[in-house]
């Protein structure tokens, strides 16, 4: 892999992704990792990416020095740049020269770096720091009016390094930079891709699973929809899918998996109706983690009762299922701190929570995969685009979309706006634009209106309509007006108890994208 080293705040996750576009496998590591460690991953190039800090202030977090003697060839971003600068004998100042945004930046043509580009390009810069002398050995191959060491090279130890963000869209040629240090720098060659991935994980799940039987949970979204379908290519009808009715199901969403997916992938599929128990479970719970604890462990409830069920049918074997197919994505593992020792931001799980005592074994093939990698393996399985291209939509479902306790009639209620809002979403051509729209009813919340001559005393609808490249960070999204209109007309007409609809204006952070 090519390691990309955390130096905190959220750059390494974005770079990360960056690198798989370039066609190579990436992975995120502390800081904290020691050369000795580094070898033993055996990496093929090394990122380091930028954070909040100054190096030199007292215990900003700073890079085992051997780590730049390896012979791997190593690219620092920002902060990343300034560790290399100051490990290598080189200056970092505060200098006054502080830029932040959109700068224009002039390269020394002819350096493999920077090949393939114009001499004058605007670049995303923030820093307050700079590097005042590059260490001794380096060129400097770009720079910017108060920055005269933008980027630096070392051709014959292969160390290179940006003061600027190659891996933001507002860096004009940061991609491309990108690649040349990964393609001719470092020579390394663009061999990631999802034939590639498929091929790997469905032996991997081979030798996970052997000739056992396997369950995977479907919930309709995209990530168990595509674990299912890798795994069902890896040992066939040794799985079977589990579709669990919790009553908190979108519009449509049971008839789509129980149809269209197995049709077009041709799994078992057992559909567990359990919308009694998850009502009455939740009963009179308002708190959001309660909420979410109890979903998962009715969620475990329905699974090893299914599991049961299956291992007594008449021409079972007998044997317990021990292997369950989770759609774990790569920032999950990474918001959890999962094995690289970076920030535990939150805890996401497709059954929103496990218990320590989990009789399964877990089976995560798509642990290592951003979204819109899942999403290629998805397409390259034959899976078609209403699945693949699906917004996400979280395990708990419309229960932590009623903000409020539970109840079937608020669940209906939201099941109807939420229907208009995703028609009309995808009649007006935004579902491309938009990450995910989640539609939230304000069940405590109640405000006066007045229809035809009467007085209305109902529910607010929130949309929340957010832009998004990984869920991690998101802007919400600026929808047309016209469109905005039909949705708020729709749903007071439609939508009995609802008299109010309003717009959700928060970025993520300071606001998550669910309300719960
Ligand atoms: P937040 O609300 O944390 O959501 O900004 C980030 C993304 O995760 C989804 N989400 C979940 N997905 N189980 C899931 O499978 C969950 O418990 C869960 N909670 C949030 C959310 O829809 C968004 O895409």
């Amino acid at each position: 892999p090519v390691l990309v080293v955390d130096f905190g705040a959220q750059y390494a996750q974005l770079i990360a992704r960056r690198v798989r576009e370039a066609g190579v496998y990436s992975e995120i590591v502390a800081h904290s990792i020691t050369a000795a460690e580094v070898k033993a991953k055996n990496p093929v190039g090394i990122v380091l990416s930028g954070g909040p800090s100054s190096v030199y202030e007292p215990g900003s977090p700073t890079l085992d020095p051997a780590i730049l003697e390896l012979g791997i060839p190593v690219f620092g971003i920002c902060y990343g740049f300034q560790v290399m600068a100051q490990a290598l004998g080189g200056t970092v100042a505060q200098t006054g020269g502080r830029e932040y945004g959109a700068t224009p930046m002039r390269i020394a043509s002819g350096h493999p770096l920077v090949a393939g580009q114009p001499d004058d390009q605007t670049v995303w810069m923030s820093h307050g720091d700079q590097v005042s002398q590059a260490p001794e050995g380096f060129t400097v191959v770009a720079s910017t009016e108060a920055t005269p060491v933008a980027a630096f090279a070392n051709d014959e130890r292969q160390l290179y390094g940006v003061q600027w963000h190659p891996e933001v869209k507002h860096s004009e040629f940061g991609q491309r930079v990108l690649e040349n240090f990964l393609h001719d720098c470092a020579k390394i060659p663009a061999d990631w891709n999802s034939e590639n991935v498929i091929e790997t994980q469905v032996a991997l799940i081979r030798k996970q699973i052997g000739t056992s039987r396997v369950i995977c949970g479907l919930s309709g979204g995209v990530d168990s929809a595509v674990a299912a379908a890798l795994v069902h290519k890896a040992v066939g009808d040794q799985l079977v899918c589990i579709f669990v009715d919790h009553g908190l199901l979108r519009q449509d969403e049971r008839r789509q998996v129980e149809e269209d997916y197995v049709r077009i992938t041709g799994i078992r599929l057992v559909t567990v109706d359990v919308r009694e128990q998850f009502l009455t479970a939740l009963a009179g719970v308002s708190d959001p983690e309660t909420k979410r604890k109890i979903i998962g462990r009715e969620f475990i409830r329905t699974f090893e009762q299914a599991e049961r069920d299956l291992v007594a049918e008449a021409d079972a074997d007998g044997q317990p299922i021990k292997f369950l197919v989770q759609g774990t994505l790569y920032p999950d593992v990474v918001e959890s701190g999962g094995g690289s020792g970076t920030a535990n931001i939150k805890s996401h799980h497709n059954v929103g929570g496990l218990p320590d005592d989990l009789q399964f074994e877990l089976v995560e093939p798509l642990r290592a995969l951003f979204k819109d990698e899942v999403r290629a393996i998805g397409r390259e399985l034959g899976l078609p685009h209403e699945i693949v291209g699906r917004q996400p939509f979280p395990g708990p479902g419309l229960g932590i979309r009623i903000v409020g306790d539970i109840t079937q009639e608020r669940l209906d209620l939201l099941r109807k706006a939420d229907a208009i809002v995703r028609f009309e979403l995808t009649a007006a051509g935004l579902d491309d634009e938009i990450w995910q729209c989640p539609v939230v009813l304000l069940a405590d919340v109640r405000s006066v209106g007045v229809m035809g001559d009467g007085r209305t005393y109902g529910h607010p609808i929130v949309l929340r309509p957010v832009s998004s490249e990984d869920a991690m960070t998101a802007d919400w999204t600026r929808l047309p007006y016209d469109v905005l209109a039909k949705i708020s007309n729709r749903i007071t007409n439609e939508v009995a108890g609802v008299n109010r609809v309003v717009l959700d204006v928060t970025s993520k952070p300071p606001g998550t994208i669910e309300w719960e």
